[in-house]
């Protein structure tokens, strides 16, 4: 079993791994349910938060995490990606956990190797295991999802985060609002509109960075002005409902989509998040590794 998208999961699945993930979440500590296993770590792109809650879940469990330092990999000689899943694959890993900058990659490495893959985020396409700890810490906060709305504002655009929000919120009954920068918006998913009207009324709104790095030009805007007019500022969050929280997958540009006061008071939910990585994380490894075994 591989982890690539919300899509594959059932609602039975998803249901076990945040209750598992909950469990993992109160319990903290240590055991050695996954010992003598080993897990890769193989990321295209940067990451903070993601490849060290992967990691940090793994030791957790007792499995070792072996890091593929992509600056210095083969892929800088040339080699392609399915050689590079074949060459992984030939050593066999106990799983492998990835992250590319092309959507499909992590689909197509699935394809070749024997050991469950999991997305950590390709391209624009998905980032299942971070919509799986956003859906967690919302649980946590209001019991349930069912009949809460949850804005989602900044670059929807390229956001796998939003992507996979997008298909697991609704899921377990929640109402997903997308809105953002016009430029912002994509073409292939319905409902992007007018931020301060994604925000009335919300019981959690969360926050998307603006990724210039996947832009070919850009916004060009000064500094300042992306708050002013499209981020969270505390104006715009008194729209949201009266115990309404605040989410964010990070890294965060603060002063561009959301104002420090935001991301810093009484209803942000952003380090409750990071915590919840690493439990969403262990729960991930267990099920597929256990399924695999
Ligand atoms: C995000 C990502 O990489 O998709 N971060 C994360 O994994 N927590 C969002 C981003 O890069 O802005």
């Amino acid at each position: 079993m591989d982890l690539l998208s919300i899509d594959t999961l059932s609602d039975g699945q998803i249901a076990i791994l945040l209750d598992a993930a909950q469990l993992f979440a109160e319990r903290k500590g240590s055991s050695d349910r996954l010992a003598g296993r080993v897990v890769f770590n193989i990321f295209y792109e940067n990451s903070t938060r993601t490849a060290m809650s992967f990691a940090m879940a793994a030791a957790r469990l007792g499995a070792q995490t072996v890091t593929l330092s992509v600056e210095h990999s083969s892929v800088k000689k040339g080699e392609t990606l399915a050689d590079t899943a074949l060459t992984l694959d030939a050593m066999r890993p106990d799983a492998i956990v990835m992250r590319h900058r092309d959507n499909g990659a992590p689909h197509e490495v699935a394809r070749l190797v024997d050991c469950p893959v999991i997305n950590a985020g390709d391209g624009t396409n998905e980032h299942p295991t971070q919509a799986l700890l956003d859906a967690l810490t919302l649980r946590q906060q209001f019991g349930s999802l069912a009949g809460k709305t949850i804005a989602i504002v900044g670059d929807i655009r390229h956001s796998r985060v939003a992507r996979s929000n997008a298909k697991l919120l609704p899921r377990l009954g929640a109402a997903v609002r997308l809105a953002g920068p016009p430029r912002l918006l994509p073409d292939d998913l319905p409902g992007g509109g007018d931020i301060e009207q994604a925000i009335a009324g919300a019981d959690a709104v969360m926050m998307l960075r603006v990724q210039r790095e996947r832009m070919d030009d850009d916004l060009g805007d000064a500094p300042g002005e992306f708050l002013a007019r499209y981020g969270l500022t505390e104006e715009r969050l008194a729209l949201a409902a009266p115990d309404a929280v605040v989410l964010h997958p990070g890294p965060m540009n603060r002063g561009v989509e959301i104002a420090d006061s935001v991301a810093d008071g009484p209803r942000s939910l952003i380090r409750r998040q990071v915590a919840n990585g690493v439990a969403v994380r262990m729960a991930v490894l267990e099920m597929l590794l256990k399924a695999s075994a």
